[in-house]
């Protein structure tokens, strides 16, 4: 074995799995799907309930989804530690959230992957993933 390899596969860093915020490529890709997807709700009329449920300044939750996701996808769990620990399905348990409600969320996210540029396989997983999250919070 030359020293190459055994550095290869004696690093830990190197041999960890990819998380999929590696994948996604960082804090700056996540940024930008949470930005399309608040500039949708901000601006498209088929997302009309579902930006009715959020207060009218959205910036906070731009922060908040940014910091959501790059904790939950394996990066920093800087804003998770912030909260004092969350649940994503506790924080919506008290909406009411419809079917409706729960489609527009996953419309305009699948929506946003695109505007964001996100490599289309990756996207089509974090979809389907996150349309079942979605339709998880429906309350009836
Ligand atoms: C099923 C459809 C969904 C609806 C209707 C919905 C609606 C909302 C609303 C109205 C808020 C703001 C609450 C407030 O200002 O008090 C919120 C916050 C939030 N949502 Fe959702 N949401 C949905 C799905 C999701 C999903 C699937 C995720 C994550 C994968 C998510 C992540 C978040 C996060 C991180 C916050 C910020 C919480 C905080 O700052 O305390 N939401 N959601």
């Amino acid at each position: 074995m030359t020293e190459t390899e055994t550095s290869r596969t004696e690093s830990p860093a190197q041999n960890r799995p990819s998380t999929p915020f590696d994948m996604i490529g960082g804090v700056e890709p996540i940024r930008r799907v949470v930005d399309a997807f608040y500039d949708l709700l901000e601006s498209d009329p088929q997302y009309a309930e579902l930006r009715a449920m959020h207060a009218p300044d959205m910036a906070p939750m731009r922060e908040a989804l940014t910091g959501f996701f790059t904790g939950w996808m394996g990066g920093s769990r800087e804003w998770f530690t912030a909260q004092g620990g969350f649940c994503v399905m506790t924080r919506h348990s008290k909406m009411p959230i419809t079917e409706k409600t729960a489609k527009q969320w996953s419309d305009a996210m699948r929506a946003a992957l695109v505007v964001a540029k996100v490599e289309p396989g990756f996207a089509a997983q974090m979809d389907q993933i996150l349309t079942r999250l979605a339709a998880g919070m429906v309350r009836g």
